[in-house]
């Protein structure tokens, strides 16, 4: 009989832990708001939208260096892992890795299951082969992975360089918590390095103004989210790379004075103010591979694109 991917949610995110999160934030000063809210249905359409973008290198020279080094990939690793995806979205990264790594079996992870089930169908349609699992996991505050992932040795895939859209501390507490997830296998682990600074700027504040309609796209899912009143027309996205800190920033500017309201509360912003939406750490390869060891991965290969802009790591646990 034909397999079919099989569901699991796990903790869904509450409500009021939400809320509450959201509210801590808007009230701090300066402003912030979590990078993982950029991400409503239509954040995630405009996400994808820019990886599309000639100034958004990231994506094309990751998959670039897939391309040509899968087969170095391949050697360094047994057959029949389980792939255990984390931002899994549409599954197109993993799609290609599934034939030529020998992957057994496939767990994709998202914020919500309900963004898997489609591309998860789909895949396994052309992978009957391969067992499939979606789980619906916040798995960015603390990483557990389900039973149903089963005992097998198991390869983390963590691309696009989503590590860096947390703090060097952050991403060393993640990838300290993947060592003994990633049990008796390993970690695929992209990640953007740093270069001149123009380049950097270009991606993240494009001439389309594709980023900057994803970044105030972030006010309008916080009004669905808290029952604010944001007018997105009141705020300029504002992206610069911080050479101190080695970290894109992403913020929100008050164009003019502006009070925004909640249920039972309001914020002042003045002109000029911010809210602090996103940053995304760009590294120094050795540092990076620095980290690894220092959260106990060992053995770890990299490969660079030939500008050296982007590198995947592997790393055995
Ligand atoms: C998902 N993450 C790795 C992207 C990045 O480049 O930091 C998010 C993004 N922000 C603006 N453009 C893309």
């Amino acid at each position: 009989m034909a397999r079919s991917p099989t569901f699991v949610e796990k903790d869904r995110p509450q409500e009021a832990a939400v809320r509450a999160e959201l509210l801590h934030g808007l009230q701090a000063t300066p402003a912030v708001v979590s990078p993982k809210y950029l991400y409503d249905a239509l954040g995630s359409r405009l996400f994808a939208a820019i990886t599309e973008l000639p100034e958004y290198y990231l994506t094309r020279t990751e998959a670039s260096i897939f391309a040509r080094e899968i087969d170095a990939m391949a050697d360094e690793l047994p057959a029949g892992l389980t792939l255990v995806d984390l931002g899994a979205g549409n599954c197109e990264k993993a799609a290609r890795l599934l034939g030529p790594l020998r992957i057994s079996t496939y767990v994709a992870v998202d914020i919500s299951v309900d963004f898997l089930r489609d591309a998860l169908e789909r895949l396994q349609q052309h992978h009957p082969e391969v067992d499939m699992l979606g789980v619906g996991s916040d798995f960015s505050s603390r990483l557990v992975l389900p039973a149903a992932v089963g005992d097998g040795a198991r390869l983390l895939f963590y691309p696009g360089s989503s590590i860096g859209n947390f703090t060097p501390a952050q991403a060393l507490d993640f990838l300290r918590q993947m060592h003994p997830a990633a049990q008796g296998g390993g970690l695929l682990i992209g990640v953007d390095l740093r270069k001149p600074v123009e380049v950097l700027e270009a991606a993240y504040d494009d001439p389309l103004r594709i980023t900057a309609a994803f970044n105030r796209n972030l006010l309008r899912h916080v009004n669905q989210l808290v029952g604010s009143d944001f007018v997105l027309a009141d705020w300029r996205h504002r992206a610069f790379f911080n050479s101190a800190q080695s970290r894109i920033e992403m913020h929100l500017e008050a164009l003019r004075s502006v009070t925004v309201r909640w249920p039972g509360a309001e914020r002042a912003f003045a002109a000029g103010e911010r809210i602090h939406t996103e940053n995304s750490y760009k590294w120094r390869a050795d540092d990076f591979a620095a980290l690894l060891v220092d959260a106990g991965f060992s053995a770890i290969r990299r490969w660079t694109d030939e500008r050296g802009w982007f590198a995947v790591f592997l790393a055995r646990v």
